[in-house]
């Protein structure tokens, strides 16, 4: 049988799952892995082999595919720290450092995996990179929309010796931008040559007005579950 990256990515889901146990107050990633952590946990919910679960969702899509399978949820203003959180990312690094946003749910799951005792970070093994940020692929921020063009401006400022360039995220084919679950904007930035020191890098970042958060979830993530097609590969910190 060979294996497709979407079965790689339930089989790094699944694994992850092993870890809730009842009574848990668990955050619910967002995206094409962490969708199949929740419909794992929905699954035993309703087997009864777990029980008592409250579910904390990072993103509006993630909130109504939990709510379409019965989890029961609430919200960090009730439940402001978190047993465990299971999520994707679109980069991960061998210090467990990621890259995520690409979907665009950024800011919440960054606001509940820093709430999080224990953060569990599942991929399949195409995540997997020597440096975040470097990749050639988009690390994405969240903007307010007013004046985002200058915001990408400063943006593209900051990070000038990276060889960096930034767009405005589209929503689909219609030209709009596209839009947040937080009614922001989210520009993306590329950068030719790698971006250095990640804490100096953030700290820049978020002290320019307009920025609302980065994609860079730098120390943040507790332990790695990876799927290949040579098997399961587990990394805790
Ligand atoms: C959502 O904004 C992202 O941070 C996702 O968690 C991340 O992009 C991983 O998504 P996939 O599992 O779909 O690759």
């Amino acid at each position: 049988v060979t294996l497709t990256q979407d079965d790689l990515k339930k089989i790094a889901a699944y694994k992850a799952v092993e870890h809730v146990k009842s009574g848990m107050v668990v955050g619910l990633g967002t995206g094409s892995t962490a969708k199949h952590a929740v419909d794992r946990i929905a699954y035993l919910l309703q087997q009864g082999k777990l029980k008592d679960i409250v579910g904390i969702p990072t993103s509006s899509i993630t909130h109504n595919q939990a709510v379409s399978l019965g989890i029961p949820l609430s919200d960090l203003d009730s439940h402001p720290v978190i047993d465990l959180t299971i999520d994707g990312a679109d980069e991960v690094d061998p210090n467990l450092n990621l890259v995520k946003g690409r979907g665009g749910s950024l800011l919440r799951e960054k606001m509940v995996e820093s709430a999080s005792k224990k953060f569990i970070v599942i991929v399949d093994e195409s995540k997997m990179v020597k440096h975040i940020g470097g990749s050639k692929l988009a690390m994405p921020v969240e903007v307010i929309p007013f004046c985002w063009n200058h915001s990408l401006n400063r943006l593209v400022s900051l990070f000038a010796d990276s060889g960096c360039v930034g767009e405005l995220r589209k929503s689909g084919n219609c030209g709009k931008a596209y839009v947040t679950d937080n009614g922001n904007y989210i520009i993306d930035l590329y950068f030719e040559r790698d971006i250095g020191d990640l804490n100096k890098a953030s700290d820049t970042i978020l002290r320019l007005p307009g920025i609302v958060e980065h994609g860079m979830f730098i120390g943040l993530a507790t332990s790695l579950i990876v799927a290949g097609v040579e098997g399961i590969t587990v990394k805790t910190k």
